[in-house]
C-alpha cells in the first residue's frame, strides 16, 4: 500500500481462483528447459525446483528470478527438501543420469531406479492429489516405477513418452512435404526410444490422409523415404547427444505442451506413456507403460484414442510392450 493510493470502491474482491503449482525435480539441462518454457508460457502461479546439488539449485532459482521483469508473475522457490513441493498440481521428474554417446536409454535404468526410490515417496507424500509426470530415462519403465512407488491411480501417472518423438516425426515429415509441422498430424507410439512405432496410417496434412491421397494420385511415394524418416526419428536423440552432449529444448517444449493440456483441462490428444495393458492387444497381465494417443485433462489421462492401427503397426506395438515387460519383470518392484 506504500506505493499506491488505494481507491476504496475499486478494491478487487480477494482472489477466489485456486493457485496452480508445478514442481520440477532435477535442475539439469532438461529440468531447466522445462522450467523456463513453463515460465514464458504463463502456466502456473508457483514453480518449485528441487535438486540434490544445493549450490546449482540456488543458482538456477536466482537466475530465473532475475528475469522477473520480463516474465508473467510467478513465485519461484527451490529447496533440497521436498516440503517445498507441497500442494503441487503437477510434479515433473527430470532428475537422474543421462546417456553419454554410445549408451541407450535403457542403460540408465539401474542408476535412475535407485534415485526414484529416493524421489517419488516424498513427492507423493507432499502432494497426494498431484499429477506425476516422468521425463527421466528410460521414461516408460521409470513411469511404471513411479506408479508403483507413488501408489497413485494410473490415470495420474504419465510419462512424457513419444510426445517428443511425434514432434520430431512431424518436423521431418513437414520438411519432406514442405508444409508447416503444426498442420501435420502424425503419431509415434510405443516405447520412447529404439523400438518406437511410426503410425503411417495416422499421417494427415490439414485433415487430408497422406498415404491415401498419394496412392489415389498415383504419386510414386517410395516406402524407402518413409522408412528413412522413421529411422531418422529414432536416431534424432543420438545425433543431438553426439553433437551437443544432451537434448533439452525440444523436450522442454514438449513437456510444457503436456502441462498446458493437463492443468488447463484442454482435453487434447497427445501420445504419452500410460498404463497400456488391454489396449491394442497388449496382454492384461503385462503392466507396461508405453505411449498411446491419449486425451489429457485436469484429471490426467482421460481416455485412450482408438486410432486405426494396421496389423503390422499393432504387432510392432506389442513387441515394444514385450521388450519393456521383460525388463520390468526382473526389477522386483
Ligand atoms: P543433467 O545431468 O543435466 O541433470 C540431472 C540433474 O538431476 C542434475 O542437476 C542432478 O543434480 C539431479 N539429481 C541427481 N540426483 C538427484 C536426486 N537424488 N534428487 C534430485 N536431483 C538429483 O541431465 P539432463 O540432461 O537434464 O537429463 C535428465 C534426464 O532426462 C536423463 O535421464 C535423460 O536421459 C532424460 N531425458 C529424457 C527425455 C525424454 O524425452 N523423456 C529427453 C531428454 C532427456
Ligand atoms: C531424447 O529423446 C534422450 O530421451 C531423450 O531426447
Amino acid at each position: 500500500k506504500v506505493f499506491f493510493h488505494p481507491i476504496q470502491a475499486a478494491e478487487a474482491p480477494s482472489p477466489t481462483k485456486r493457485r496452480t503449482k508445478i514442481s520440477v525435480i532435477g535442475v539439469g539441462n532438461v529440468g531447466m528447459a522445462i522450467a523456463q518454457t513453463i515460465l514464458t508460457q504463463d502456466l502456473v502461479d508457483e514453480l518449485a525446483l528441487v535438486d540434490a546439488k544445493e549450490d546449482k539449485l540456488r543458482g538456477e532459482m536466482l537466475d530465473l528470478q532475475h528475469a522477473a521483469a520480463f516474465l508473467p508473475r510467478t513465485r519461484i522457490v527451490a529447496d533440497t527438501d521436498y516440503a517445498v513441493t507441497a500442494g503441487s498440481d503437477l510434479c515433473i521428474i527430470t532428475a537422474g543420469a543421462r546417456q553419454i554417446p554410445g549408451e541407450s536409454r535403457l542403460d540408465l535404468l539401474q542408476r535412475n531406479l535407485t534415485l526414484f526410490k529416493i524421489i517419488v515417496p516424498p513427492l507423493a507424500k507432499h502432494s497426494p492429489e498431484a499429477l506425476l509426470m516422468v521425463v527421466s530415462n528410460p521414461v516408460d519403465v521409470l513411469t511404471y516405477i513411479a506408479w508403483k512407488l507413488s501408489g497413485f491411480p494410473p490415470n495420474r501417472v504419465i510419462g512424457s513418452g513419444t510426445n517428443l518423438d511425434s514432434s520430431r516425426f512431424r518436423f521431418l515429415l513437414a520438411d519432406h512435404l514442405q508444409v508447416n509441422a503444426q498442420d501435420v498430424q502424425a503419431y509415434m507410439v510405443g516405447e520412447h526410444g529404439d523400438s518406437s512405432v511410426a503410425l503411417w496410417s495416422s499421417i494427415s496434412v490439414g485433415g487430408v490422409p497422406v498415404l491415401g491421397s498419394l496412392e489415389r494420385q498415383q504419386i510414386a511415394y517410395e516406402e524407402g523415404v518413409l522408412e528413412r524418416i522413421r529411422k531418422a526419428v529414432v536416431q534424432s536423440a543420438y545425433e543431438v547427444i553426439q553433437l551437443k552432449g544432451y537434448t533439452s529444448w525440444a523436450i522442454g517444449y514438449s513437456v510444457a505442451n503436456l502441462a498446458r493440456s493437463l492443468l488447463r483441462d484442454q482435453r487434447r490428444i497427445h501420445p504419452v506413456s500410460l498404463l497400456a495393458k488391454g489396449f491394442y492387444g497388449i496382454d492384461d497381465e503385462k503392466e507396461v507403460f508405453l505411449s498411446l494417443p491419449a486425451q489429457l485433462g485436469r484429471g490426467g489421462v482421460l481416455g485412450v484414442a482408438s486410432v486405426h492401427l494396421t496389423e503390422e503397426e499393432a504387432s510392432r506395438l506389442r513387441h515394444s510392450a514385450d521388450t519393456l515387460w521383460d525388463i520390468q519383470k526382473k526389477l522386483g518392484i
